[in-house]
């Protein structure tokens, strides 16, 4: 995933918050406590009526662990680079994909599965339901992995997939290859057993993920819409189960990403009449280009927290926090404004808040005693759910508010639409009740990814895209992500082969319960 290593920092500040509420409102603390009380009454009695469809179980015996974790760690050997936007260890795609025959011959001979090649290095799988009725899903992952170089002082060299103390470590392990290896390793060891779904879906797996995805998501996402192809959900990398990460918060939590925020590169120019420096003009392309520049950032853009989907993260938890959290978490129509204010103090916070701007460079000048004619400056927006493109692009032009500053934008993308969390939302539920068949101890929650993924190539064929893989995140394992001591317990590994093996069976229900039968976990 880009930008992961800021990815999971939020939670750091729950912390801070609780030094920032010791003050209490107390004529409103009656009303809110009412809340945080009801809150627990919710918390679920009722067992759902799913109709069951996980008939297959996996038994892993010491046959099929080591099985499972040979291919695993032959594929962390394979150092499918992306180097830079033009550049990836092509010799290492192509091995790659020979590695994928080898581990699992049931997936490519099976006559349920169709695959094929895209932009020569990525995949797409087909595979065919009984029931052409039920809307196919979509398990998105990507098989290219950011550089990495044992001088940065890994404990083990970053290709060679070492057990230290029942972790594999690697570049990949994490991102993104144990989802790449554990949904086919899943898929054979049910084709094996004679699974034959009933709603058919699509495997996906990108070779460029970490240059932005334009040939291999980009052309999978195309062939799907030539298709005419419409899906229930996609399920990318993303979010993960964080066990003590988040203070406060009682047992481990599996965030499943609603979201991403968006994207907007815009540079900022002043063209002025070169002179000698002998005889300077009161103000230079430089100065008027600093000027606008320093506006920017004294005025940030508006602080939006309550307005996106990051609110429903702490409604959902809110019951699982301890006091005085729980009381905050249970009330945010009230604390939502103060939240806010708490929250933009620290950077890694602050990016929940509000579309972030960042100058990134800045431009002018050629010789010491030259008035240079241009200056220019780029500055790197990241889009709050709240906001768009287009709201963003404006601010800057009233922020700025000088004719001589021309602004372009380069390149940007809106924030992705929010995905449905509700009772009759069948992505989510279908995740969550196969997290929590697994893993009973975790509370599911929707989350949101300040950095980016493939599944924004697929907003067009799914209104309903998901984030999250459940790799278990403990505190200081964020820093890991495209960091050094890339690590994935075997352990996890083998949960991850068992979720997959789960969720696809998962989705061969006809329909969701009834809304009033669910788990009620709020
Ligand atoms: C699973 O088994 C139940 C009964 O044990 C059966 O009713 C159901 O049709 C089976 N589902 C599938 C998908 O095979
Ligand atoms: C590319 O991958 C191959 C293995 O497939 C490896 O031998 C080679 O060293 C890699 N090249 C670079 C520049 O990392
Ligand atoms: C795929 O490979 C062919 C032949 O090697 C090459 O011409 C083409 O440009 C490649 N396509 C992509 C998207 O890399
Ligand atoms: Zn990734």
């Amino acid at each position: 995933m880009t930008d992961s290593r800021t990815k999971f920092r939020i939670f750091r500040w729950i912390k801070i918050i609780v030094g920032g509420f010791a003050v209490t409102v107390v004529l409103l603390f009656t009303v809110a406590c009412i809340r945080t009380l009801s809150l627990d009454v919710n918390v679920g009695l009722k067992l759902a009526h799913w109709e069951k469809t996980d008939n297959i179980s996996l038994v892993i015996d010491h046959r099929l662990r080591e099985e499972l974790l040979a291919n695993f760690k032959e594929a962390i050997r394979i150092p499918t680079v992306s180097f830079s936007e033009t550049e990836s260890n092509t010799t290492a795609l192509l091995e790659f994909d020979r590695l994928l025959r080898k581990a699992f011959p049931t997936v490519f001979s099976s006559s349920l599965v169709q695959h094929q090649y895209v932009a020569n290095y990525s995949h797409l799988f087909w595979v065919r339901g009984s029931q052409p009725n039920l809307v196919p899903y979509l398990l998105l992952a990507h098989i290219d992995v950011v550089p990495a170089s044992e001088s940065d002082g890994w404990d083990a060299p970053p290709f060679s997939a070492k057990d230290i103390d029942g972790f594999i470590y690697g570049r990949g392990t994490i991102d993104n290859k144990s989802p790449v290896m554990s949904i086919l390793q899943a898929l054979e060891y049910l084709l094996i057993k004679g699974y034959s779904p009933r709603r058919g879906f699509y495997i996906g797996l990108g070779h460029d993920e970490e240059i932005r995805g334009y040939h291999g998501a980009v052309n999978i996402a195309r062939i799907l819409k030539q298709r005419g192809v419409q899906l229930s959900f996609v399920l990318d990398e993303g979010l993960a189960i964080l066990d003590g990460v988040i203070s406060g918060l009682e047992g481990p939590a599996a965030l499943i990403g609603l979201s991403e925020k968006g994207s907007a590169n815009i540079k900022l120019s002043v063209s002025m009449v070169p002179g000698h420096s002998s005889m300077p003009p009161q103000e230079t392309s430089i100065g008027v280009l600093a000027a606008a520049v320093k506006r920017l950032e004294d005025n940030p853009m508006p602080r939006l927290f309550g307005y996106g989907p990051e609110r429903g993260i702490f409604e959902h938890l809110a019951h699982k926090f301890r006091l005085p959290l729980k009381f905050i978490m249970s009330n945010l129509w009230l604390f939502s404004p103060l939240l806010g204010r708490v929250l933009e103090r620290q950077p890694e916070t602050n990016a929940f808040v509000r579309t972030t701007t960042a100058v990134t460079i800045f431009n002018a000048g050629v010789k010491v005693n030259v008035i240079p004619s241009l200056a220019e400056a780029y500055v790197n927006l990241r889009i709050h759910p709240a906001q768009s493109l287009q709201e963003v692009v404006d601010l800057v032009h009233s922020t700025v508010a000088d004719q001589r500053v021309k602004i372009e934008l380069v390149d940007g993308f809106d924030p992705l639409p929010v995905s449905s969390a509700d009772e009759k939302s069948f992505g989510f539920q279908i995740i969550k009740k196969t997290v929590l068949e697994i893993f009973p101890t975790v509370t599911v929650a929707p989350g949101i990814c300040i950095g980016n993924t493939d599944s924004r190539h697929f907003k067009e064929l799914a209104s309903d895209i998901y984030r999250f893989a459940p790799v278990w995140f403990k505190p200081g394992d964020a820093q890991r992500f495209h960091g050094i001591n890339e690590r994935i317990s075997k352990r996890n590994y083998e949960e991850l082969v068992v979720f997959y093996f789960t969720l696809i069976q998962n989705c061969d229900i006809q329909k969701l319960p009834e809304p009033h039968s669910f788990v009620h976990d709020l």
